[in-house]
């Protein structure tokens, strides 16, 4: 009994950790992404900007794209994306995955 209760509470926190982090990471898009990859990540030819949605790209790739950067990326990924700490690329990068 006691053993199935500490399993509920772990996956009731789990869930609520994930959840929250999903909820940070479409806030975070909104406010540092979307002006330039459009609010459903469909890209914006004026800035140049490529699509998001449906990127071949995995979480973890868009996460260090992002928190890293690339030197053979342009502006602004040629360097680590000013205010994303690698929690939040992660974040970030998990609500990109779902933009469809
Ligand atoms: C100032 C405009 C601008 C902002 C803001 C911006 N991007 Fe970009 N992004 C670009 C441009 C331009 C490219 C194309 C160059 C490149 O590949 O880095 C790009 C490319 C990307 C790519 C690679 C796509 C691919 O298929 O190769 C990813 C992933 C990406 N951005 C994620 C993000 C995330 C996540 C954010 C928010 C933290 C963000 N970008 C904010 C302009 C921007």
């Amino acid at each position: 009994m006691k053993l199935t209760n500490v399993a509920v509470t772990t996956i009731f926190v789990i869930a609520v950790t994930i959840s929250l982090a999903a909820q940070d990471g479409a806030d975070l898009y909104k406010k540092k992404c979307s002006g330039c990859h459009g609010a459903s990540g469909e890209g914006k030819p004026a800035m140049k900007a490529p699509a998001l949605k449906g990127t071949q790209l995995d979480a973890s790739q868009i996460a260090e794209h992002t928190a890293k950067g690339n030197p053979q990326s342009k502006a602004p990924h040629n360097k680590p994306f000013t205010g994303i700490d690698e929690q939040q690329a992660k974040a970030i990068a998990e609500f990109v995955k779902t933009l469809k």
